[in-house]
């Protein structure tokens, strides 16, 4: 059975390529919620009504693990998913999280992601779970919206979060790397850069596109941790634990729905994904 992969739109294609670079003789469903992209700006409700019914729909396609490839699906959505199905189900913060805990020296680490995921604080309460969930303290910087930033703590952690919306759109609209995206960092990220960490995570599946910028911006010293790699390693983990990869040596089969204009998520995704799209079909996952 193939593996089936969900997203808000294109973004999630990041964290299908990692799997297809890590595990390339998967079969994957790929379904992206064109019609109501973006998740970042919505509540919590919405989030989880959206997220549930894109599971459902990849479920009723007969996969074998579903990812959630959209943070802020999984900052929302994520419990409200496991609880409904009896299939393995990943999502991206846990993997990104792990990582940034092993890495930092400093004990200083930044996270970035859209205004729902930065919102609902869900890597500050996957990183204090791995932490023995110690009492935590937030404190608020800044004084506009551009500029706002929370450090949080947590025992010797310090965590720093900024909402950075801006990304998503230039990074769908190819805008990764111009004096646009260079100056937009900027602003962004002024305050992450005075504090003393040095692990960043990106907490949205457009950063990994904007990596070249971001570094630029933070500095040599800052590790980046993309969160569609590890959890595309997490995945692995979990088919081979489960005895549950595909092991046939035919073409794997690559299939894409969209709840909305095939020809535009083909046109950014290809970029998205550095890969050709075929295969893909518009689908409603209100009709069932
Ligand atoms: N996929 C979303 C995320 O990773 C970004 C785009 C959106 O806001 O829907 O949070």
């Amino acid at each position: 059975m193939p593996i089936g992969v969900f997203d808000s739109g294109v973004g999630g294609l990041t964290v299908m390529r990692e799997i297809m670079r890590q595990l390339p003789e998967e079969d994957i469903l790929y379904l992206g919620d064109t019609a109501r992209v973006p998740y970042g700006i919505r509540s919590a409700g919405t989030i989880i009504k959206y997220s549930l019914e894109m599971a459902d729909f990849l479920v009723g396609k007969g996969i074998k693990l579903l990812v959630v490839a959209c943070n802020t699906a999984t900052a929302f959505a994520l419990n409200a998913i496991k609880s409904r199905l009896d299939i393995p189900v990943v999502g991206v913060i846990e993997p990104g999280v792990k990582k940034a805990i092993t890495t930092t020296r400093s004990k200083r680490v930044g996270i970035i992601g859209t205004e729902g995921t930065i919102r609902s604080n869900s890597y500050v309460h996957a990183i204090n779970a791995l932490y023995g969930n110690k009492p935590v303290t937030i404190k608020e910087h800044g004084t506009i919206r551009y500029d706002r930033y929370f450090e949080v703590c947590l025992d010797d952690l310090i965590i720093f979060t900024k909402a950075c919306p801006l990304f998503v759109p230039l990074a769908e609209e190819g805008w990764a790397s111009n004096d646009v995206a260079v100056l937009t960092a900027r602003h962004y990220l002024e305050g992450l850069k005075k504090e003393p960490i040095d692990t960043l995570v990106l907490g949205c599946t457009h950063y990994p596109l904007l990596k070249d910028v971001i570094s630029e911006v933070m500095g040599d010293g800052i590790v980046l941790i993309d969160s569609a790699r590890e959890t595309a390693g997490d995945i692995k983990e979990t088919l081979v634990r489960l005895g549950i990869r595909r092991l046939t040596a035919s073409a794997p089969r690559r299939m894409f729905y969209v709840t909305d204009a095939p020809e535009r998520f083909i046109k950014v995704g290809e970029r998205f994904l550095e890969q050709d799209i075929e295969h893909i079909e518009k689908i409603d996952v209100t009709d069932r």
